[in-house]
Protein backbone atom coordinates (compact mmCIF):
# COMPACT_ATOMS: atom_id res chain seq x y z
CA UNK A 1 0.00 0.00 0.00
CA UNK A 2 1.27 3.22 -0.71
CA UNK A 3 0.03 6.63 0.40
CA UNK A 4 0.66 9.75 -1.03
CA UNK A 5 -0.54 13.01 0.81
CA UNK A 6 0.29 16.58 0.57
CA UNK A 7 -0.22 19.95 2.94
CA UNK A 8 -2.51 22.46 1.18
CA UNK A 9 -1.16 25.57 2.25
CA UNK A 10 1.06 24.35 5.13
CA UNK A 11 -1.97 24.08 7.18
CA UNK A 12 -1.65 20.52 8.57
CA UNK A 13 -5.70 20.44 9.45
CA UNK A 14 -6.45 20.45 5.62
CA UNK A 15 -4.63 16.90 4.12
CA UNK A 16 -5.40 15.57 0.94
CA UNK A 17 -4.75 12.14 0.99
CA UNK A 18 -4.66 9.22 -1.66
CA UNK A 19 -4.25 5.54 -1.34
CA UNK A 20 -2.92 3.52 -3.46
CA UNK A 21 -3.17 -0.34 -2.65
CA UNK A 22 -0.84 -2.35 -4.22
CA UNK A 23 2.41 -0.75 -2.97
CA UNK A 24 4.48 -1.11 -0.28
CA UNK A 25 4.23 1.38 2.62
CA UNK A 26 7.58 2.98 3.29
CA UNK A 27 8.07 3.36 6.75
CA UNK A 28 9.12 7.12 6.64
CA UNK A 29 5.71 7.69 4.92
CA UNK A 30 3.76 5.80 7.40
CA UNK A 31 5.58 7.51 10.40
CA UNK A 32 4.74 10.77 8.81
CA UNK A 33 1.48 9.64 7.78
CA UNK A 34 0.71 8.81 11.45
CA UNK A 35 1.61 12.28 12.96
CA UNK A 36 -0.47 13.88 10.03
CA UNK A 37 -3.90 12.08 11.31
CA UNK A 38 -3.13 12.65 15.32
CA UNK A 39 -2.86 16.04 14.41
CA UNK A 40 -5.92 15.66 11.55
CA UNK A 41 -7.58 13.97 15.01
CA UNK A 42 -6.76 16.09 17.41
CA UNK A 43 -7.99 19.57 15.62
CA UNK A 44 -11.68 17.54 14.70
CA UNK A 45 -11.26 16.96 18.83
CA UNK A 46 -11.03 20.44 19.20
CA UNK A 47 -13.45 21.39 16.55
CA UNK A 48 -15.68 19.78 17.83
CA UNK A 49 -15.48 20.50 21.92
CA UNK A 50 -14.39 23.88 21.42
CA UNK A 51 -15.31 25.54 24.51
CA UNK A 52 -17.76 28.47 23.30
CA UNK A 53 -17.43 31.62 24.88
CA UNK A 54 -20.61 34.77 25.15
CA UNK A 55 -19.54 38.15 26.00
CA UNK A 56 -21.36 38.87 29.55
CA UNK A 57 -19.33 42.10 30.28
CA UNK A 58 -17.54 44.46 27.99
CA UNK A 59 -14.48 46.00 28.77
CA UNK A 60 -15.69 49.35 29.24
CA UNK A 61 -18.49 47.87 31.15
CA UNK A 62 -15.97 46.67 34.03
CA UNK A 63 -14.22 49.67 33.48
CA UNK A 64 -17.33 51.91 34.75
CA UNK A 65 -17.82 49.85 37.06
CA UNK A 66 -15.02 49.10 38.85
CA UNK A 67 -14.11 53.28 38.68
CA UNK A 68 -17.48 53.25 40.93
CA UNK A 69 -16.15 50.69 43.14
CA UNK A 70 -12.86 52.85 43.41
CA UNK A 71 -14.58 55.85 44.50
CA UNK A 72 -16.77 53.97 47.06
CA UNK A 73 -13.85 52.50 48.96
CA UNK A 74 -12.13 56.16 48.43
CA UNK A 75 -15.12 57.51 50.11
CA UNK A 76 -15.11 54.92 52.93
CA UNK A 77 -11.82 54.76 54.00
CA UNK A 78 -10.94 58.84 53.94
CA UNK A 79 -9.56 58.80 57.56
CA UNK A 80 -8.43 55.41 57.83
CA UNK A 81 -4.75 53.43 56.69
CA UNK A 82 -6.25 50.73 54.05
CA UNK A 83 -4.26 47.83 53.05
CA UNK A 84 -5.77 46.23 50.05
CA UNK A 85 -5.40 42.45 49.78
CA UNK A 86 -5.71 40.44 46.10
CA UNK A 87 -6.50 37.14 46.31
CA UNK A 88 -4.33 35.33 44.01
CA UNK A 89 -4.77 34.36 40.91
CA UNK A 90 -8.14 35.33 39.61
CA UNK A 91 -8.13 39.14 41.36
CA UNK A 92 -4.58 40.22 39.60
CA UNK A 93 -6.26 42.08 37.08
CA UNK A 94 -8.89 43.59 38.81
CA UNK A 95 -7.07 44.31 41.61
CA UNK A 96 -4.25 46.23 39.42
CA UNK A 97 -7.59 48.17 37.80
CA UNK A 98 -9.40 48.83 41.23
CA UNK A 99 -6.05 50.30 43.17
CA UNK A 100 -5.25 52.77 40.71
CA UNK A 101 -8.84 54.00 40.54
CA UNK A 102 -8.31 54.85 44.64
CA UNK A 103 -7.24 57.77 45.55
CA UNK A 104 -5.74 57.42 49.20
CA UNK A 105 -2.58 56.59 49.95
CA UNK A 106 -2.93 52.34 50.52
CA UNK A 107 -0.85 49.38 50.65
CA UNK A 108 -0.91 46.70 48.51
CA UNK A 109 -0.29 43.27 49.44
CA UNK A 110 -1.45 39.40 48.25
CA UNK A 111 -2.30 36.12 49.41
CA UNK A 112 -3.21 32.95 47.67
CA UNK A 113 -5.25 30.07 49.13
CA UNK A 114 -5.90 26.55 47.36
CA UNK A 115 -9.28 24.71 47.59
CA UNK A 116 -10.31 21.24 47.99
CA UNK A 117 -12.53 18.58 48.55
CA UNK A 118 -15.15 20.20 45.24
CA UNK A 119 -16.28 23.55 45.63
CA UNK A 120 -19.63 22.54 45.01
CA UNK A 121 -19.83 20.70 48.87
CA UNK A 122 -19.24 22.71 52.03
CA UNK A 123 -16.83 19.96 53.13
CA UNK A 124 -14.04 21.46 50.56
CA UNK A 125 -11.07 22.45 52.60
CA UNK A 126 -8.84 25.85 51.77
CA UNK A 127 -5.35 25.77 52.47
CA UNK A 128 -2.93 28.93 52.57
CA UNK A 129 -0.56 28.84 49.70
CA UNK A 130 1.12 32.07 50.37
CA UNK A 131 0.44 35.04 52.89
CA UNK A 132 0.73 38.97 52.67
CA UNK A 133 4.57 39.48 53.47
CA UNK A 134 3.39 42.35 55.89
CA UNK A 135 1.53 41.74 59.10
CA UNK A 136 -1.75 43.28 59.10
CA UNK A 137 -2.26 43.80 62.90
CA UNK A 138 -4.82 46.23 63.57
CA UNK A 139 -4.66 47.32 59.73
CA UNK A 140 -8.00 47.81 57.87
CA UNK A 141 -7.97 45.17 55.54
CA UNK A 142 -10.19 45.24 52.06
CA UNK A 143 -10.10 41.32 50.45
CA UNK A 144 -10.45 41.87 46.55
CA UNK A 145 -11.47 38.96 45.18
CA UNK A 146 -12.36 37.75 41.15
CA UNK A 147 -15.85 36.16 42.17
CA UNK A 148 -17.73 34.62 45.35
CA UNK A 149 -18.92 31.40 44.45
CA UNK A 150 -20.11 29.16 46.99
CA UNK A 151 -18.32 31.41 49.55
CA UNK A 152 -16.59 29.14 50.99
CA UNK A 153 -13.00 30.71 50.16
CA UNK A 154 -14.14 34.37 51.50
CA UNK A 155 -15.48 33.02 54.10
CA UNK A 156 -12.27 31.09 55.31
CA UNK A 157 -10.30 34.39 54.10
CA UNK A 158 -12.35 36.67 56.17
CA UNK A 159 -11.76 34.67 59.43
CA UNK A 160 -8.52 34.13 58.58
CA UNK A 161 -7.74 38.01 58.97
CA UNK A 162 -9.96 38.72 61.76
CA UNK A 163 -7.61 35.59 63.31
CA UNK A 164 -4.46 37.64 62.71
CA UNK A 165 -5.88 40.97 64.28
CA UNK A 166 -7.08 43.05 61.80
CA UNK A 167 -8.85 46.08 62.91
CA UNK A 168 -11.22 45.56 60.38
CA UNK A 169 -11.82 43.55 57.18
CA UNK A 170 -14.38 44.11 53.98
CA UNK A 171 -14.70 42.30 50.85
CA UNK A 172 -14.70 43.47 47.38
CA UNK A 173 -15.81 41.14 44.99
CA UNK A 174 -16.32 42.24 40.86
CA UNK A 175 -18.52 39.37 40.74
CA UNK A 176 -21.66 38.14 42.97
CA UNK A 177 -22.48 34.47 41.66
CA UNK A 178 -25.01 33.57 44.00
CA UNK A 179 -26.45 30.33 42.14
CA UNK A 180 -24.41 28.09 44.37
CA UNK A 181 -24.01 29.79 47.61
CA UNK A 182 -23.35 27.61 51.07
CA UNK A 183 -21.89 30.16 53.15
CA UNK A 184 -23.02 33.40 53.84
CA UNK A 185 -20.74 36.38 52.71
CA UNK A 186 -21.80 40.45 53.51
CA UNK A 187 -20.07 41.68 49.74
CA UNK A 188 -19.29 45.44 51.23
CA UNK A 189 -18.46 46.32 47.17
CA UNK A 190 -19.74 44.48 44.31
CA UNK A 191 -18.97 44.91 41.16
CA UNK A 192 -21.81 42.70 39.06
CA UNK A 193 -24.27 40.21 40.36
CA UNK A 194 -24.69 37.46 37.52
CA UNK A 195 -26.78 34.59 39.12
CA UNK A 196 -25.42 31.36 37.23
CA UNK A 197 -22.73 29.78 34.96
CA UNK A 198 -19.06 29.30 34.53
CA UNK A 199 -16.97 32.59 33.96
CA UNK A 200 -13.96 33.63 32.34
CA UNK A 201 -12.03 36.46 31.54
CA UNK A 202 -10.20 39.43 33.05
CA UNK A 203 -8.13 37.39 35.27
CA UNK A 204 -11.30 34.39 35.72
CA UNK A 205 -9.94 31.53 34.32
CA UNK A 206 -10.56 27.78 33.24
CA UNK A 207 -7.61 25.29 33.62
CA UNK A 208 -5.45 28.43 33.78
CA UNK A 209 -6.68 29.75 30.35
CA UNK A 210 -8.41 32.67 29.58
CA UNK A 211 -7.27 35.67 32.42
CA UNK A 212 -6.29 37.56 29.67
CA UNK A 213 -9.13 38.38 28.22
CA UNK A 214 -10.24 42.22 28.53
CA UNK A 215 -14.10 41.44 28.92
CA UNK A 216 -15.96 38.14 30.68
CA UNK A 217 -17.60 35.80 28.77
CA UNK A 218 -19.86 32.46 30.15
CA UNK A 219 -18.16 29.33 28.95
CA UNK A 220 -20.00 26.18 27.60
CA UNK A 221 -18.50 23.40 27.11
P1 LIG B 1 -15.89 29.75 46.25
O1 LIG B 1 -14.97 29.36 47.39
O2 LIG B 1 -16.80 28.62 45.88
O3 LIG B 1 -16.64 31.01 46.50
O4 LIG B 1 -15.00 29.88 45.00
C1 LIG B 1 -14.31 30.98 44.71
C2 LIG B 1 -13.25 30.70 43.66
O5 LIG B 1 -13.65 29.70 42.70
C3 LIG B 1 -13.02 31.95 42.89
O6 LIG B 1 -12.04 32.73 43.51
C4 LIG B 1 -12.59 31.43 41.55
O7 LIG B 1 -11.20 31.20 41.57
C5 LIG B 1 -13.30 30.10 41.40
N1 LIG B 1 -14.53 30.27 40.58
C6 LIG B 1 -15.80 30.20 40.99
N2 LIG B 1 -16.67 30.41 39.97
C7 LIG B 1 -15.90 30.63 38.88
C8 LIG B 1 -16.21 30.95 37.51
O8 LIG B 1 -17.36 31.08 37.07
N3 LIG B 1 -15.14 31.12 36.69
C9 LIG B 1 -13.85 31.01 37.11
N4 LIG B 1 -13.52 30.74 38.38
C10 LIG B 1 -14.55 30.55 39.27
MG1 LIG C 1 -10.31 33.45 43.01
Amino acid sequence: MKLHYRKANNCSAFILLSLDFGHELQNSAYSSLRNEIILIYHYFRLRMHSPKKEIVLSKQTIQNRVSELGQDITRDYQDKELVVIGVLKGAFIFMADLTRTIDLPISTDFIQVSSYGGSSSSSGKITLVSSPSQSIEKQHVLLVEDIIDTGLTMQWLAQHFSDQGAASVRICSLIDKSERREHEIKIDYSGFSISEGFLIGYGLDYDEQYRNLSAIYHLTL
